[in-house]
């Protein structure tokens, strides 16, 4: 998730409301350090406004334009600044996570007159969570408070209490008035009792953190050069570490071992690179390595998991429903991942742990994570690069979370596959038919079960074996734990997609009729079935003819609010895209729809 830092270049965020005086503190620091271009001064107006340089920004986000991040630069004689400015709207932690991701600093603003408020809280919680551990706390207001020490020494009192809670280890406190400029280049006549920094002292003189260099050498690949004749060139950035002709190194997940013959640094054939580099490797011998893998140190190599415990910052507006699968993304790495558990939700401006199904929009949650495949990792303290991950929704394409990877979950090692001698072909071969899994899905009442039982006396009576697995039943066994919330309705499917397969693997023609709402949940059904060992059959009938035969009387009680999360009530239904199959029933009868199914899988 970050770019690694050059000792010169301090990154920062800034965190805090509007109130407290945000682009009021940058534009003055940055006036009073004779930093802004020409035009910028124009802007400014006589007597200089300061807080109108940023507002720009303001304006736009009026407009309507959703800016996620602004980034400044500046320099100083000393160091070159970049500081990420992140909007507070209701996408801040979208816009937090993509700004703190990359900084080595944050600079909390609080109020003098209001102290450490939830907002305060909420901004050091996402900056902890996001690997930040030094904090500059800029008590604004001063001028406002008095200029009182005990103003001031309160609030540190109650953010370093805070701050050793979150984990950040570093927090310098600067009494100031960002509107009238006191300890912000030039120290305050009216606040002797301060002996700390200025502001300007402190950014210019904080140690930049840059041990990329020293950590052990990981360069996660970004894509395989195969120009040129018997050429094979390993590209990505070096995430840590360096990295010499004749070094020795692992690929993985392969875990095979062999030795750099050349580091290119564009077209130059170099001698060595360090951290932050782009570079191209050649290797001694010919092994297996694709975008996502990962070149390391052989001595020190990072871990090989397929399951995680891991903080995800949910952003997305549908929320996270565990079970659900969403494309996972580390580094160059991909694979597709479900949240298996989430073991608690955090409330981010208490950081009390509570129980929780799902996560909305700017939840955070400690969760487990499975994935597809296994791939080389680090948890993200080690290394943000290796340990940050984003969730990206299958349908949409949109960053529905990003997260950090905390640690892997030893299961993922130890669970292997058992190839067994008696398998599919031969179990298929002695009922000398081709085992498929039929997938029937629609409405309540539109008459999937109806068809399905038809469909199967059809089967029998040509001599199949099959089985049928029907919504209510299973719910009355198996799935009998389950409700009918998103969350509990994504892991009835699961289940039962996971029983089909089985089914299938034994040889049957499974037929499965459950309503299964979700676009997301039948394709991950189908995805379990090999081409053309899966069919969707969408029962399609309209909800006014449902309800009007309403068999079980469950509409009318829907109606009248006995019923709660209702399909087709209060509760969505997505009809199939492309089904295989569609069935009309208020065009044609039961007979001619049975008869059409099972025409379709004798073909
Ligand atoms: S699914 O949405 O999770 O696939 P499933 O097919 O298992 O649903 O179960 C649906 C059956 O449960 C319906 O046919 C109906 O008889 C019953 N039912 C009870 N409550 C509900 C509800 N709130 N929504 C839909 N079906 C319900």
């Amino acid at each position: 998730m970050s770019a690694p830092h050059t000792p010169d270049l301090l990154r920062f965020i800034t965190c805090g409301s509007v109130d407290d005086g945000k682009s009021t503190l940058l534009g003055h620091l940055l006036y009073d350090a004779k930093l802004l271009r020409d035009d910028e001064m124009a802007t400014l107006g006589d007597p200089p406004d300061f807080s109108r340089l940023l507002d720009g920004l303001a304006l736009e986000r009026e407009q309507g334009i959703t800016i996620d991040v602004a980034y400044r630069y500046f320099s100083t004689a000393t160091r070159d600044f970049i500081v990420a400015d992140c909007p507070g709207h209701a996408q801040y932690t979208r816009n937090m996570a993509t700004g703190a991701s990359t900084a080595s600093l944050a600079l909390v603003l609080v109020d003098a007159r209001k102290g450490v408020l939830t907002q305060t809280r909420r901004h050091s919680y996402i900056c902890a969570l996001l690997g930040i551990r030094r904090v500059v706390l800029a008590v604004n207001k001063m001028d406002v408070a008095g200029f009182e020490q005990k103003v001031f020494t309160a609030i540190e009192a109650e953010y370093r209490e805070l701050a050793a809670k979150l984990g950040i280890t570093d927090v310098t406190a600067i009494a100031l008035s960002a509107l009238e400029g006191d300890n912000l280049v030039a120290r305050s006549p009216r606040m002797p009792w301060y002996r700390g920094p200025t502001l300007l002292e402190y950014l210019e003189r904080v140690p930049v953190q840059h041990d990329a260099t020293a950590a052990p050498m990981r360069l996660p690949v970004q894509w395989v050069n195969r120009s040129g004749q018997d050429f094979r060139g390993y590209a990505g950035t070096l995430a840590s570490g360096k990295i010499a002709v004749g070094d020795a190194v692992v690929a993985l997940p392969s875990a095979r071992h062999t030795h750099v013959t050349h580091v290119f640094d564009g077209d130059r054939d170099i001698e060595s690179a360090s951290a932050g580099q782009a570079v191209t490797l050649t290797l001694a011998d010919e092994i297996d390595i694709a975008r996502g893998d990962v070149i390391a140190a052989t001595h020190d190599a990072p871990e090989v998991a397929d399951q995680f415990a891991a903080h995800i910052l949910w952003m997305d507006e549908a929320p996270l429903l565990p079970g659900r699968l969403y494309f996972f993304q580390l580094g160059p790495a991909s694979a597709i991942a479900r949240v298996t558990a989430i073991r608690h939700r955090v409330d981010v401006d208490t950081q009390e742990s509570l129980s929780a199904t799902r996560l909305a929009m700017n939840e955070v949650g400690y969760v487990h994570l499975s994935l597809d495949h296994p791939i080389a990792f680090e948890p993200y303290v080690k290394n943000r690069v290796l340990g940050g991950f984003v969730l990206i929704d299958r349908q949409s394409f949109s960053t529905a979370a990003c997260g950090t990877v905390d640690f892997a979950l030893r299961r993922a090692g130890n669970i292997h596959w058992q190839a067994l001698s008696v398998d599919r072909t031969t179990r298929a071969a002695s009922m000398q038919q081709h085992p498929r899994c039929l997938w029937f899905t629609g409405l309540s009442g539109a008459g999937k079960s109806t068809i399905a039982n038809q469909v199967e006396q059809r089967l029998h009576a040509l001599g199949r074996h099959t089985y049928l697995l029907d919504g209510d039943n299973v719910r009355h066994g198996l799935n009998r734990d389950l409700g009918f919330t998103a969350e509990d309705r994504v892991e009835n499917i699961r289940r039962v997609a996971e029983v089909a397969r089985l089914m299938v693997d034994a040889g049957l023609i499974v037929l499965v009729s459950f309503i299964s709402p979700f676009r997301d949940e039948r394709r991950m059904a189908r995805d379990l079935f090999g081409a053309g060992d899966f069919a969707e059959v969408f029962v399609d009938t309209p909800i006014e003819l449902c309800e009007q035969r309403d068999p079980k009387g469950l509409y009318a009680k829907a109606r009248a609010g006995e019923l709660r999360n209702f399909t087709g009530v209060d509760s969505p239904y997505e009809p199939p895209l492309e089904p295989e199959l569609h069935l009309h029933t208020e065009k044609e009868s039961v007979d001619v729809l049975a008869r059409r199914v099972v025409e379709f899988l004798e073909r």
